[in-house]
């Protein structure tokens, strides 16, 4: 490359504050995103539960001409409107590769049927098929209060899911240490502006660790991983300058030649692509084993840096809460 300057920058997130929104992801109250918890909780609790209440509205008012339209054709309206069930990792086992495509469930966790109180860790274990399904996806946004969550728009299909995740497990603490998988999925989110917010949503190199030497409805348990660049150094950008392929500059930008003039700085980061690697920070609780198949299911809140665009832009700050699902193999 013309320029050699940064090949890979450092973006971190700390753990800090993840354990209070796991609480708010437990209580399953998707619409809050506090980014001070507590601080401005009741006004947006009011805020949430009227947005819940205009959806219910805004459905109702589309489900009633649609139901007795669907009536008086003689369709069952169910079956395009019901939402994927929930199907544990046995059910998902015995379906064909036609009753999975085109049905959404790809992009759904197993859920865990509670049997026994407690999944047991021994040394040498693995967590295998782990999944991590996004149920809420949150962008750090500026605001007249300062920074703030904003509720996004997912704009892409049902193909965020990570899923058959694995790595090696350990007792006291419990560690995992994330290894393979389908451990990534591009990812794009709208914000209320309507600015499109792409990222790599991925808990690569994870090291997991919670207190004890089993799982147990309650337990909590989290760690640090790496968040790779959203684009690869093959990509070109629309003028075709890229990374390790393309041009290095673009000759007809009169900008580049003039020396030491001002607003040369974005242009220099538009043309001297970087892969930048990122931190992540994810929080999981534990609320249902199964002991018999050694399942555990629960809820999760990570939080990560979005594209930087090859290093043009600062990346934004995304939070997601979810489920998640892994079962423990022991040696
Ligand atoms: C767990 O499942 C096994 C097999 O189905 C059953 O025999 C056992 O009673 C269950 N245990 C609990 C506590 O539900």
């Amino acid at each position: 490359m013309f320029f050699s300057g940064r090949h890979r920058r450092t973006l971190t997130m700390t753990r800090a504050a993840l354990v209070l929104g796991l609480v708010a992801a437990a209580a399953g109250s998707c619409f809050l995103m506090p980014s001070a918890p507590g601080a401005h909780a009741a006004p947006r609790r009011a805020q949430a539960e009227q947005l819940r209440q205009e959806r219910v509205e805004s459905s109702n008012s589309w489900a009633a001409p649609l139901l007795s339209l669907g009536a008086a054709l003689g369709l069952v309206f169910s079956v395009v409107a019901a939402p994927a069930k929930a199907i544990t990792a046995e059910q998902f086992s015995q379906l064909t590769y036609n009753q999975v495509r085109g049905s959404g469930l790809a992009n759904r966790c197993p859920t865990v049927e509670s049997n026994g109180s407690e999944v047991p860790v021994k040394a040498g274990s693995k967590l295998i098929n782990v999944c991590f399904e996004p149920k809420s996806f949150a962008v750090e946004i500026d605001t007249d209060n300062g920074k703030e969550f904003a509720t996004t728009k997912l704009t892409t299909r049902q193909t965020y899911t990570l899923a058959f995740v694995e790595g090696n497990l350990d007792p006291n603490p419990i560690t995992f240490k994330e290894q393979d998988g389908m451990d990534f999925a591009a990812t794009t989110v709208k914000l209320p502006d309507g600015e499109y917010v792409p990222f790599l949503f991925t808990v690569k190199e994870l090291v997991a660790k919670g207190e004890g030497s089993s799982f147990k409805p309650g337990f909590t348990w989290g760690g640090e991983f790496s968040v790779p660049s959203y684009r690869t150094g093959g990509f070109l950008d629309p003028k075709a300058r890229g990374m390790n392929l393309g041009y290095d500059q673009v000759v007809g930008l009169p900008a580049m030649q003039a020396d030491g003039k001002s607003g040369q700085d974005e242009i220099f980061k538009e043309t001297n692509k970087v892969f930048d690697v990122g931190r992540g920070a994810i929080e999981m609780e534990v609320n249902k084993v199964n002991q018999e198949l050694g399942e555990i299911g629960g809820v999760f809140v990570s939080k990560q840096p979005s594209d930087t665009d090859m290093g043009a832009k600062e990346p934004k700050t995304v939070l997601l809460k979810g489920i998640f699902y892994g079962k423990v193999v022991n040696a």
